[in-house]
């Protein structure tokens, strides 16, 4: 309850440099919140709400007690207590610049280079760039890296928002590749991707020089009245009181002591990076917060002889520099520890939370996974009290890491300042982390080691080994320490340690975060990092005595000095690239921009937040918010569904359930609502309606169900085939005799791949506005969909209302990727059924983590293989089944499974071929469209069987694959007929361009050389096919109005996702109509413009709607030839002014009936697919095999793209799809517990891709062109077709995985399960730690998760 404390305090801060005073403000509101309700300042977008994802980032600027100076950084706005804003500035995208006033460079750069895509993360990117500028006007690319480190990006692929941040750095000048400082233009010969001599190619996407320069005079000034608030300032407490609860913000450490007297309980509020999420996702709730950030003594920062002392309120931001400093000006030997913890603090969660964590915090909040407690521990760091009772020290220790009452604070105190000694001459200190990828992601392992030999010995004298990630609290291997006092450092030492460490620092096989076996293993293997590191440290350190006994054996093989680095986590490398397309005809007119990089239509809208998406509309009058109630069971019936209490609820208007539906619920397999049963963990049961979000949200917890468990309960795949439970009949093709020709081959290999899922995370959640009308039950519904005319029809069916009094608005959608294709009907549904209720507008916002739980992603598939070869390599017979896991209902699972199995042979003529696959049902929220649609996890299992033949033939991938792939005109499969020169075009060109054969040879070396990491690479190539199977979809409509002006509207049945369809769109009209794009616009996708429409998907948008545009300004052009034949001088508006006159309809719908699609399954015959996409990708990566890490190195990429309508958006589709992939391939894994409830949920536990995985080197080139009929202007879709070229980098690390497997003597088959992450890498990389760690019997013990692949 609300403290009884005096009145609200007014909180005062500036927003864009105009001031803004609150009186009432309530503490629980964050930044985020404020700004987009109150202040209606959308730019600031909502994508994770746990700082996890950087799309709120904006800047605040405070003035630094200490410093006196004013400090700028970037923060994630839905983490920041509004509270805490008290004197501060905040500067968010719509004050950095506008497309009414003035754009800020960093907004013209980000959409001129192409940066932004669907436009959702771009205002966070500039704002994260933005404060870099501000505060350092021209930096250096790592500070740029580290700046972007933090904001996640579904689209592009990073590739081009970082070249866009580069301009503004200071080693910009030159392309210098690979840090050589030589422009790629002048080395070929270095592997460099050249430029091709004839002129027709190109490499730039952009003009630089037309950027206009940065111009730090230019910038908001910190509002002077703050600046005389923080010079004189306010002692006094100020309290702010809400709802529910009580912000206290002390003036001085001596209230702030008080405070703590007489409220115990309460939490210091500093960054608010630990309680925020708690209180967010887990229910923590504190009445009274204090909030000491006016005191300046917790910011003090001393150096000593000894030591430093960094007061608690520094950020984990200022601890970086402050130890960075030090390391600079103190001798080496005294800064070990500062290094250790240097190094953690690189990777450690994004900028802005670094910016916005205290140290204090960080140590108090004691989370497991700390990364700088284990080191903060071992280099024996003092916490320094306060209290009102005085000062008081204790040692920051393994007691009080795990929370032992004596060695802990007491309620009464704070935690000051910290102090960490300086190393010694014989001490070495290291820290070690191994996360599923580089930066941004919460470590699985992390430890702090350090060791103090008896000097001028190798003679421990002192040792500790704290562990983070392997237990509730951060754990400390006191005892093997102890036992290991006195010895030798030597590889007695180091066998004796890891049996001690594995002995002392157990790991139950159920325990929490699963991956036991992976985390068992890094303990010893971060400790022979620590061994190896230190003895080569004792080398150069001690000539006086000899060194360890040899160091050398077969069990711990030495590494030579010169690659000492190998030891070394992999650095954070700036990726390069170049990126080729075909310049257009130098006979196209200047006005024609069709073939030409154009900048996407809402590019600068996207980067000074004007653009608005669905939730940015503002509110309605009368708007309630609608929250979602879902199962919590996997397979249950439903007793009873209990409002009561959620009803009570301040704000809450209405509960929506099953029977207010007035038409039908879905279909009886797929219930909008459930009514009598669950299927899964997620299912949606009722809806609740409140005045405001929060208090719909809240509501939710009180709705009380009853369910009764029901058998069975299906999860994984293997159960599903156990129980026959499937959600269609199997999908079978064949050609050949594939019984015969097994038993001619030389060999067969028989094996299983098991690909995971994958989550959409498009950075904007489902959302949809449903606002009734008064007359007619008219609904006009906003909505975040690939499918608008499908969300119709199902509201229309739901309500039983005509389709034609439903109107859906599609302005653009934040990202969409197949999950915004089904899904959205059903939030439309429900939304309107609350409409229809209430009789008010409704808006439905999905959480991430509601968004992530409900609506499934791309389906997992396990798949088993026979293939038979001759030893040449020559695959005779080919036999697959493969299996994906459909979730509860059917959704588009039997799609999905047909699309796999036609694409399942890829490049290769295999004669005889058996492809068989089945969706499985499973209780499990229904998987659904998903980017590639089958193909990428089904060609997986094609791809693996190549690599399975190479290693049983002793051949190199490459050469199997070269030997098996089409080489002239044939069929397919399904006896489609194609030609398959630009599929070999595409091949020798990659292989070309990336120097293929040469870099193998150079991979080869540098294995030989070394024995702890690994190089892979792997070149694949692609056939994929567009479009969907069947004819009725293959059709588009546009419409397209000339008004008296001249200016022309252009509306099409496409739905802008970030792919550029309007863009494209508009270059098609313009080159039509022979007028410049500027007098074009298109306003948005609307059911009541284009009726009937087909979801943008299956990669063809482009093409059918880009042929009714085409059509529509044909029709209107002949209906103009007469008036412009008679004044062919004349202006297009004297024609259209003309025309108008003569009563010509300046309006027409263009339609294109397109493709024949048709499918015979029970014949295994067709021609489902209008055209293929051709490519060929090829990667090099660098493997950590102690860890499991890697690194990408450098993939090149070509792409058939025909000719492409526009070369900067098809190069920013594969990009960002290939990185897509990539992600698919090995970061992005989705855990279930035994209970089938789905445990990643945020972007905390669902790694996609960060800026820090592209990689160093990318290159994409647009193959030359060759030409397809079919298409507007021989252009082909290339939406979906790079995601399985992700696939290269999977192959390249199993490369690297077969190399150290290779050299440990190691014959046994293996296939890495997708993705490839560090664990799997690791525990395949088997040696001496994989073998000695402890295995537990899987039937003694329940697992944390289980894999339902
Ligand atoms: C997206 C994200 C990613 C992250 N990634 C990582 C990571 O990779 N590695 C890692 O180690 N951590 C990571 N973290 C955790 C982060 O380091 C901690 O949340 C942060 O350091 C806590 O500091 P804070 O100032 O925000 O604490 P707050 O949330 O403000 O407070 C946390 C607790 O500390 C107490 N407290 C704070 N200061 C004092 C004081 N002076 N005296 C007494 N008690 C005090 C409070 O009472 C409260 O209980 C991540 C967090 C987020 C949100
Ligand atoms: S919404 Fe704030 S970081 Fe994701
Ligand atoms: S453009 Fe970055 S998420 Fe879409």
């Amino acid at each position: 309850m609300p403290c009884p404390l005096t009145e609200s305090d007014e909180l005062v801060f500036f927003v864009n440099g105009k001031k803004v005073t609150e009186k009432n403000v309530d503490p629980e509101v964050t930044l985020l919140a404020f700004l987009r309700k109150n202040l209606c300042l959308t730019g600031t977008k909502y994508a994770c709400g746990r700082g996890g994802c950087g799309a709120c980032t904006v800047m605040v600027s405070k003035h630094d007690p200490v410093s006196k100076k004013i400090r700028h950084f970037s923060v994630a706005a839905c983490l920041v207590p509004i509270c805490s804003l008290y004197g501060a500035a905040v500067t968010t995208v719509e004050g950095v610049g506008s497309i009414k006033t003035r754009l800020h460079p960093v907004q013209e750069r980000i959409a001129k280079s192409h940066g932004t895509q669907c436009g959702f993360c771009t205002p966070g990117m500039v704002m994260s760039m933005y404060a870099l500028l501000r505060n350092h006007p021209q930096p250096s690319e790592g500070q740029l890296m580290e700046a972007l480190g933090g904001n996640l990006c579904r689209c592009t692929g990073y590739r081009p928002i970082l070249q866009s941040g580069r301009t503004f750095c200071k080693e910009a000048d030159g392309c210098q590749q690979q840090g050589t400082g030589q422009c790629c233009l002048d080395q070929r010969e270095n592997n460099c991707p050249s430029l091709s001599s004839k002129n027709d190619i190109c490499t730039e996407l952009f003009a630089e020089e037309e950027f206009q320069p940065l111009d730090p005079t230019q910038e908001l000034i910190f509002p002077p009245e703050l600046l005389r608030m923080a010079e004189n300032p306010e002692k006094r407490t100020l309290t702010f009181s809400g709802e529910r609860v009580t912000w206290i913000s002390p003036g001085t450490l001596q209230d702030l002591l008080e405070l703590k007297v007489k409220h115990p309980e309460a939490p210091l509020v500093l960054g608010n990076t630990s309680l925020g999420p708690a209180m967010k996702s887990r229910g923590h709730f504190h009445p009274i917060l204090l909030s000491p950030g006016r005191i300046s003594e917790l910011k003090m920062v001393t150096k000593t002889s000894d030591g430093l002392t960094i007061g608690a309120g520094c950020s984990l931001a200022q601890v970086k520099d402050i130890l960075a400093e030090s390391i600079s000006e103190l001798p080496e030997e005294k800064t070990r520890t500062y290094q250790a913890l240097l190094k953690h603090l690189q990777s450690l969660a994004g900028q802005q939370i670094r910016n916005m964590a205290s140290l204090g915090g960080h140590i108090i909040s004691r989370h497991c996974y700390s990364d700088l407690n284990p080191v903060l521990a071992v280099g024996n760091a003092i916490l320094n009290l306060l209290s009102e009772g005085g000062p008081r020290q204790i040692p920051l220790n393994d007691h009080f890491l795990a929370g032992v009452v004596s060695a802990d604070l007491k309620p009464e105190e704070i935690l000051e300042s910290v102090f960490i000694p300086h190393s010694q001459k014989w001490e070495f200190v290291a820290a070690f982390r191994q996360a599923q990828c580089q930066q941004n992601a919460l470590p699985d392992v992390n430890a702090g080691m350090r060791v103090l030999f008896t000097e001028g010995t190798d003679t421990i004298e002192d040792l500790g080994i704290i562990y983070g990630g392997v237990g509730v609290s951060t754990v400390s291997a006191h005892k093997s320490c102890r036992q290991l006092l006195g010895r030798h450092w030597n590889e007695r030492m180091m066998d004796e340690a890891c049996r001690l460490l594995l002995d002392e620092v157990s790991l139950p096989g159920s325990a929490p975060g699963g991956k036991v076996e992976f985390k068992r293993t890094l303990l010893v293997s971060f400790f022979f990092k620590f061994y190896l590191e230190v003895s080569q440290e004792l080398k150069t350190q001690v000539k006086l005595f000899s060194v360890p006994v040899s160091l050398h054996s077969r069990r711990y093989p030495e590494i030579a000095p010169s690659s000492l680095s190998t030891l070394r986590d992999f650095p954070g490398t700036i990726p390069e690239g170049v990126q080729t397309y075909q310049r257009v005809d130098s006979h196209q007119p200047l006005q024609d921009p069709v073939g030409r990089p154009i900048m996407h239509l809402s590019g600068l809208k996207h980067a000074t937040g004007e653009a608005i998406f669905c939730d940015d509309i503002p509110r309605v009058d009368k708007e309630l918010f609608m929250a979602l109630v879902t199962s919590t069971r996997a397979h249950a019936k439903i007793i009873s569904i209990d409002p009561s209490e959620a009803l009570q609820l301040p704000g809450v208007v209405d509960v929506v359930t099953a029977e207010d539906i007035p038409g039908t619920n879905g279909t009886d397999d797929d219930k909008l609502l459930a009514i009598d049963e669950v299927l899964c963990v997620g299912q949606i049961i009722c809806a609740v309606v409140a005045d405001t979000d929060v208090q719909a949200k809240r509501a939710t917890e009180k709705i009380k169900i009853t369910y009764e468990d029901l058998e069975p309960v299906i999860f994984t795949i293997e159960d599903a085939i156990k129980h026959g439970s499937f959600l269609c009949p199997e999908k079978k093709l064949e050609q050949g005799n594939i019984e015969e020709a097994f038993e001619m081959v030389d060999q067969i290999v028989e094996g299983e791949v098991h690909v995971g899922g994958q989550e959409h995370f498009y950075m904007e959640t489902q959302r949809v506005l449903v606002i009734p009308k008064t007359e007619d039950k008219e609904l006009e519904i906003y909505v975040s969909t690939q499918d608008p005319a499908h969300v119709q029809k199902t509201v229309s069916s739901t309500l039983n209302i005509p389709i034609n009094r439903i109107t859906c608005h599609v302005k653009r959608v934040g990202g969409g990727f197949g999950g915004k294709v089904g899904r959205p009907a059903v939030f439309g549904a429900l939304a309107a059924v609350g409409a229809i209720k209430t009789g008010r507008p409704i808006c439905l916002v999905l959480d991430r983590e509601d968004d992530m739980l409900i609506t499934g992603g791309r389906h997992p598939l396990f798949g088993k293989y026979k293939v038979g070869f001759m030893n040449s390599g020559r695959i005779k017979a080919l036999d697959i089944k493969c299996y994906i896991n459909g979730g509860c209902v059917l959704d588009d699972s039997e799609l999905v499974i047909e699309f796999l199995i036609l694409k399942l042979e890829n490049a290769y003529k295999i004669r005889n071929l058996r492809f068989r696959g089945r969706a499985c049902m499973t209780n499990l929220p229904s998987n659904t469209a998903f980017r590639g649609f089958g193909f990428p996890q089904g060609t997986l299992v094609t791809e693996s069987c190549i690599t399975a033949v190479a290693a049983k033939c002793g051949l190199p991938p490459e050469k199997i694959r070269e030997k098996n792939m089409y080489k002239t005109v044939d069929k397919t499969i399904y006896k489609q007929a194609f030609n398959p020169e630009p599929l070999i075009r595409c091949w020798n060109e990659c292989l070309d361009k990336s120097s293929f054969h040469s870099r193998r040879m150079q991979v080869e070396e540098f294995n030989k050389k070394n024995y702890w990491k690994k190089k892979g690479i792997a070149i694949v190539p692609m056939k994929f096919s567009v479009g969907f199977g069947a004819t009725s979809y293959h059709q588009a409509a546009a419409l397209v109005h000339i008004y008296t002006d001249g200016s022309v509207l252009v509306t099409h049945g496409g739905n802008e996702l970030g792919q550029g369809i309007h863009t494209k769109m508009l270059q098609v009209a313009s080159r039509e109509l022979k007028l410049p794009m500027s007098y074009m616009h298109i306003c948005e996708t609307s059911t009541a413009t284009v009726p009937n429409t087909i979801a943008t998907a299956a990669s063809i948008g482009a093409d059918v709607n880009g042929r009714a545009v085409q059509n529509a300004c044909q029709i209107l052009l002949k209906r103009l030839e007469p008036i412009i034949k008679k004044n062919p001088e004349g202006r297009w508006e004297d024609w259209i002014q003309a025309a108008f006159e003569q009563r010509i309809s300046l309006s027409a719908t263009g339609y294109f009936r397109g493709y024949k699609a048709f499918m015979d399954w029970e014949k295994g015959e067709g021609d489902p697919f209008p055209y293929y996409v051709y490519g060929a990708a090829c990667s090099e990566v660098e493997v950590d095999c102690l860890t499991g890490a890697h690194k990408k190195i450098r993939t090149d990429i070509v792409m058939d793209a025909c000719c492409s309508l526009n070369p900067a958006i098809d190069i920013g589709q594969i990009e960002g799809s290939f990185i897509q992939g990539m992600g698919l391939y090995t970061t992005e894994e989705l855990h279930y517990s035994p209970e089938g409830v789905l445990y990643s949920r945020s972007p905390d536990e669902y790694k996609i891709p960060t800026i820090t995985d592209v990689p160093e080197q990318f290159n994409v080139s647009l193959l030359p062109s060759s030409q397809t009929p079919l298409t507007i202007y021989s252009s082909k879709g290339l939406g979906e077709s790079g995601m399985f070229l992700g696939s290269s980098v999977f192959f390249a690390i199993g490369d690297a995985v077969a190399a150290a497997r290779r050299q440990r003597d190691i014959t046994a088959d293996f296939t890495v399960k997708s993705p490839a992450t560090p664990e799997r890498v690791r525990m395949a990389c088997t040696d001496w730690f994989t073998e000695m760690i402890p295995r537990d019997d899987p039937k003694t013990f329940k697992p944390w998760s289980i894999p339902i692949a």
